[in-house]
């Protein structure tokens, strides 16, 4: 069966399949059948959780005022990295945006297409074609999706990478918080936490995500020359920010 052997395809070593294979397999499980699908989530930290598949489909919620907020700060040509189902997606190009879904999961790619999500591609934020993809007003990550650039070293890597591709006036938009849970009194870590899916004993491999205060995030974006806001703070410690990448240098004709 083709699908079978695309998931054997993907296992690694320890019979590990890559880090996104059971959050995209829940997701598509849950967009077939209209089942609640949970995903376990276990950090090296000693702590875990589980994310219901639901969260990925709808705005609803605990972060409902945030992701709201987001929208509604959304300009022109939008990028949606690590768009999940596209519940943003679907919504920014409902309200009239052109918008491009990125997702390194095919399996979450598929079920945005499927979902009606016009621009829809596998790609991995770190490896962006410019020419591919072009430049865009708006760049978005939520649901913490920063957490992929996975250490202070990788967000500054994507700062750097994300700064041609945004148009005059551009900007990113993303939500994050601070590390929650047992190594939260440790203060800020800019390393990244290893964290691993797994899904009706589909395990993935580790891979590092960033929890990021807001204090790191400015210090790191402000040391690339980029501007911080804090749009919107929720009471349990998540956050909405807008980072503003250096002006461009213009050249004046005729000088020189
Ligand atoms: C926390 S989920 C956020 C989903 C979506 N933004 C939402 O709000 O529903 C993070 C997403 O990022 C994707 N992802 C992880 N690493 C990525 C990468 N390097 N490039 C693009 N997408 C990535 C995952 O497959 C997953 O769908």
């Amino acid at each position: 069966m083709k699908f079978l052997s695309w998931i054997k395809n993907r296992v690694r070593r320890r019979g590990q399949v890559e880090h996104h294979v059971p959050l995209g397999l829940a997701i598509r499980s849950h967009w077939l059948t209209g089942q609640d699908a949970e995903i376990e989530v276990d950090r090296s930290d000693g702590v875990s959780y589980t994310i219901r598949s639901r969260e990925f489909f709808s705005i609803e919620g605990r972060l409902e005022a945030l992701d709201e907020q987001s929208l509604q700060e959304a300009r022109g040509r939008v990028l949606d990295v690590g768009a999940g189902a596209g519940r943003h997606s679907l919504r920014l190009q409902e309200a009239g945006h052109e918008v491009v879904a990125v997702d390194i999961s095919p399996l979450c790619v598929e079920v945005m297409h499927q979902r009606g999500v016009e621009q829809v591609r596998v790609a991995d934020i770190f490896s962006l074609d410019a020419e591919e993809f072009g430049d865009f007003d708006t760049v978005l990550f939520l649901m913490q999706s920063i957490g992929i650039a996975g250490s202070g070293f990788g967000l500054e890597r994507l700062l750097l990478s994300l700064a041609p591709r945004l148009r005059r006036g551009g900007q990113v938009l993303l939500d994050s918080s601070p590390l929650l849970g047992t190594r939260s009194d440790c203060g800020p870590s800019l390393e990244g936490i290893d964290v691993s899916f797994s899904y009706q004993g589909v395990a993935g491999e580790p891979f590092s995500w960033l929890y990021l205060d807001e204090k790191s995030l400015a210090e790191i974006s402000e040391s690339l020359g980029w501007k911080t806001q804090i749009l919107a703070r929720t009471a349990t410690g998540e956050y909405l920010a807008r980072l503003l990448p250096p002006e461009k240098e213009t050249t004046h004709p005729g000088v020189g």
